[in-house]
């Protein structure tokens, strides 16, 4: 079964095909393409959505000829076209659905509307070292930070999650405050490199809540009051202490309320997925401390960490294969700008 699959949902158009062959529990990746559209929204210091949807409208078709040429596969040989339903930004998310449901209406095959988030926990399985179920998820994207025990395709409970920003907007709006641009986690951890995570005492929210929920908006309150007293005497090395004790904050958190989902479940598997889920000092703190519980961690590629259209066509794959979606002849889209992952639960 050959699944194209559509990711639209933000500022990436990513196409990808996958191929889910009988016996074997992982879908392979047969091509995929990406267009990123950050030098475009560069010049604006964020994601401007009507400016999004108008490049996916330029990229989708392009895209596609280019994934199947490179997979060696004609369009008459796809089975199923996929794309992400949501959450998203709507506009967004309505080019994606309307490329897939007219090229499925063109070729009489059946379509699927995928989870965002889903395609980014199900990301690690197209890795050289996928995971295997049960395990516990860190979900750390731009718009979303939770913790999943994920028993199956399908079948997620939400442990915890943020109350307020999620941690890829703790990053982004913490660079901006340090005037370091979109997107601000990967510049934001580019300049950490160089400063002392200790520098600044910059508070660890809900840390010992007891709970697996996290909140980050007070570390962005908390970066502003310390950007505030440094105004006027700009100096690299006061920013990049001051963006390394940043990261250090997010990151300790996420560590430690990670873990405790580990213990908590009794689960000896974590996946890490989504754009956070590319930082390094996360990784490295991550894969430290799970070496000493004996914790297997698993991610997605780093270059399959942020958007793109490899884990939609592979969701796709994966719940069909695992028989808890159905593809369908409705072409009939409609997208879900705001969506729990855990309606998709079987
Ligand atoms: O998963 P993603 O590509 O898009 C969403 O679904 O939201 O995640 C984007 C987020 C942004 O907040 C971005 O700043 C953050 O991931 N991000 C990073 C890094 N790379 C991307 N944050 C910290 N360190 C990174 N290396
Ligand atoms: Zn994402």
């Amino acid at each position: 079964m050959l699944v194209l699959g559509f990711e639209s949902s933000c500022d990436e158009t990513g196409v990808a095909l996958v191929e889910a062959r009988p016996g074997q529990p992982v879908p392979a990746l047969l091509g995929h393409g990406l267009h990123s559209q950050i030098d475009m929204h560069q010049a604006y210091g964020g994601v401007v959505p009507e400016l999004a949807s108008r490049d996916h409208i330029r990229r989708v078709v392009p895209l596609t000829r280019q994934v199947l040429a490179q997979a060696g596969r004609s369009l008459s040989e796809v089975d199923v076209v996929a794309f992400t339903r949501g959450p998203g930004l709507a506009g967004a998310l309505l080019v994606g659905a309307g490329a897939a449901c007219a090229l499925a209406a063109a070729l009489d095959k059946p379509v699927l509307g995928v989870h965002h988030l889903e395609g980014h926990l199900l990301s690690p399985f197209l890795s050289a070292d996928p995971p295997e179920f049960p395990f516990v998820a860190l979900l750390v994207s731009g718009g979303h930070t939770q913790l999943m025990q994920v028993d199956g395709v399908g079948r997620y409970t939400l442990l915890g999650e943020t109350i307020d920003d999620a941690a890829g907007e703790a990053f982004d709006k913490s660079a901006k405050l340090l005037g370091l641009g979109y997107p601000g986690g990967p510049a934001l951890s580019r300049l950490a490199e160089f400063g002392n995570p200790q520098a600044y005492a910059l508070p660890r929210p809900l840390l010992h809540s007891g709970d697996l929920n996290f909140s980050f908006a007070g570390l962005k309150t908390a970066v502003l009051t310390q950007v505030r007293k440094i105004e006027g005497q700009p100096c690299y090395q006061t920013q990049a202490d001051l963006a390394a004790s940043t990261q250090a904050a997010i990151v300790e958190v996420l560590v430690k309320k990670a873990l405790k989902a580990v213990d908590s479940t009794g689960l000896k598997r974590l996946v890490v997925a989504g754009g956070v889920g590319a930082n390094a000092e996360l990784r490295q703190q991550l894969d430290a401390a799970c070496r000493k519980r004996g914790v297997r961690v698993h991610y997605p590629e780093l270059h399959l960490c942020t958007d793109n259209g490899a884990m939609i066509a592979l969701a796709a794959a994966m719940r069909l294969q695992a028989g808890v979606a159905r593809a369908s002849q409705d072409y009939g889209f409609d997208v879900r700008p705001r969506w729990d992952l855990e309606q998709q639960s079987a």
